[in-house]
């Protein structure tokens, strides 16, 4: 069957309403995607028939919510081919996913030990890296990246040592949209001993990754991009790795015996799931990505492409404007500068026609550093999205262009 656009649309509630007196155009979908009705009645059904805390009661409703919970960590599992479901970790989200592994390596590292960083990366996975050096001494070291927003392989090579010990990378750039080469990231990686995380939360709303082929050590990603609710994400590990690193927090749920002499800690995945999680969040996560199978992530991805090129086209045509982010590798994601203009002053006006984008350093500033630019204007693009809304998007920017010349 065809990729039925108009048909998917009538799955997002939201995609009817207007913005300002305008048809919404939603170019905002790497910050987050919009949420089919399928995915809304699912978070409505739990909370309306068989809200209930899980693993803790004999009672129905306990049975009910923790199947439903426990089936959609096995369709995560089954999703992203990992080796078993107590691999998948429930978390708030990406940034709640990095922060347990960086807290968990902060015991297994030693001062001089190295972990490599690249230089397109999202600031949750910057930050909580350099909280874990000064907490053990370890040296953070940068992959850096050429002018098209590819990282440089040749100089990761050199980085890499008997004294790595982690490599973290985004899959997919937010800021760039650029499509790392993370299979030949982590091959290398490995041969020094090193492990590796990769940020996903740009990736999986895109296309599937294969956690055994890919042969990852930790892999992140969060449900809101991948047209799932907020506060919700997994955190992927290899059982060797999950069992190595202590537990995250310690509470109810996490736990195999408690005195007050010493406490012995749950098997995988509980030992990292303290306290009562998102059971709705998690329900909901599974439907989500239910939904996305039954498009097809083959011509979610095709579909994208053919939008940004689309796009892309388009944009290139007006004068004075450069897009950062020209890997022959990358997803629906497409930053640009009008010469002279504050990409502020262009999200605000064409708001007022519709038009959601992002603008400002999208959480990137060594990105925008290494452009020498404060920000940029971001449009991202989901399968929902349309060339007739590209189109009005570009009249607003060349409106905006001309009220702000
Ligand atoms: N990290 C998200 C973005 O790129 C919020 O917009």
């Amino acid at each position: 069957m065809a990729f039925d656009v108009q048909k998917i649309r009538l799955d997002f509630p939201i995609l009817q309403r207007k913005v300002n007196g305008y048809p919404l155009v939603y170019f905002d979908n790497a910050a987050t995607s919009q949420k089919p009705k399928i995915v809304i009645d699912s978070i409505v059904d739990y909370y309306t028939n068989y809200n209930a805390n899980i693993h803790r009661g004999v009672h129905s409703l306990s049975q009910e919510a923790t199947d439903a919970y426990e089936n959609a960590r096995e369709k995560i599992k089954n999703h992203f081919n990992a080796t078993h479901a107590h691999e998948i970790i429930f978390t708030s989200g990406t940034t709640h996913s990095i922060n347990m592994v960086a807290s968990g390596f902060s015991k297994l590292l030693h001062k001089g030990d190295e972990i490599i960083v690249s230089a397109m990366e999202h600031h949750s996975n910057i930050v909580p890296w350099q909280m874990l050096c000064e907490k053990t001494g370890a040296i953070l070291k940068v992959i850096p990246m050429n002018e098209d927003g590819n990282l440089i392989l040749s100089e990761y090579d050199t980085l890499l040592s008997e004294n790595t010990k982690l490599v973290f990378v985004n899959h997919v750039s937010n800021a760039l949209g650029t499509i790392n080469p993370i299979k030949e990231i982590i091959e290398k990686a490995h041969k020094k001993g090193a492990a590796v995380l990769i940020d996903g939360a740009q990736a999986t709303s895109h296309f599937i990754p294969d956690f055994q082929e890919l042969d990852v050590d930790f892999y992140v990603t969060s449900a809101h991009k991948m047209c799932g609710p907020t506060g919700v994400g997994i955190l992927y590990g290899k059982s060797d790795w999950l069992n190595k690193l202590p537990p995250y927090q310690g509470g109810g749920e996490m736990i195999k015996e408690v005195t007050f002499e010493k406490t012995t800690y749950a098997d995988l995945p509980h030992k990292f799931e303290a306290g009562t999680p998102n059971i709705a969040g998690g329900i909901a996560f599974g439907v989500a990505i239910d939904y996305l199978n039954l498009l097809g992530f083959n011509d979610i991805q095709s579909y994208e492409n053919e939008l940004l090129n689309y796009a892309t086209e388009q944009l290139l045509e007006i004068e004075g404007l450069r897009i950062y982010g020209t890997s022959s590798e990358k997803t629906a994601v497409i930053s640009f500068n009008i010469e002279g203009i504050h990409p502020y002053d262009i999200g605000t006006i064409v708001d007022k026609l519709g038009v959601a984008i992002r603008t400002g350093h999208h959480c990137t500033q060594p990105i925008m550093d290494f452009y020498k630019i404060p920000g940029t204007v971001r449009a991202s693009f989901a399968f929902y999205n349309t060339k007739k809304e590209i189109d009005s998007f570009i009249e607003a920017v060349k409106k905006a262009k001309i009220m702000l010349s």
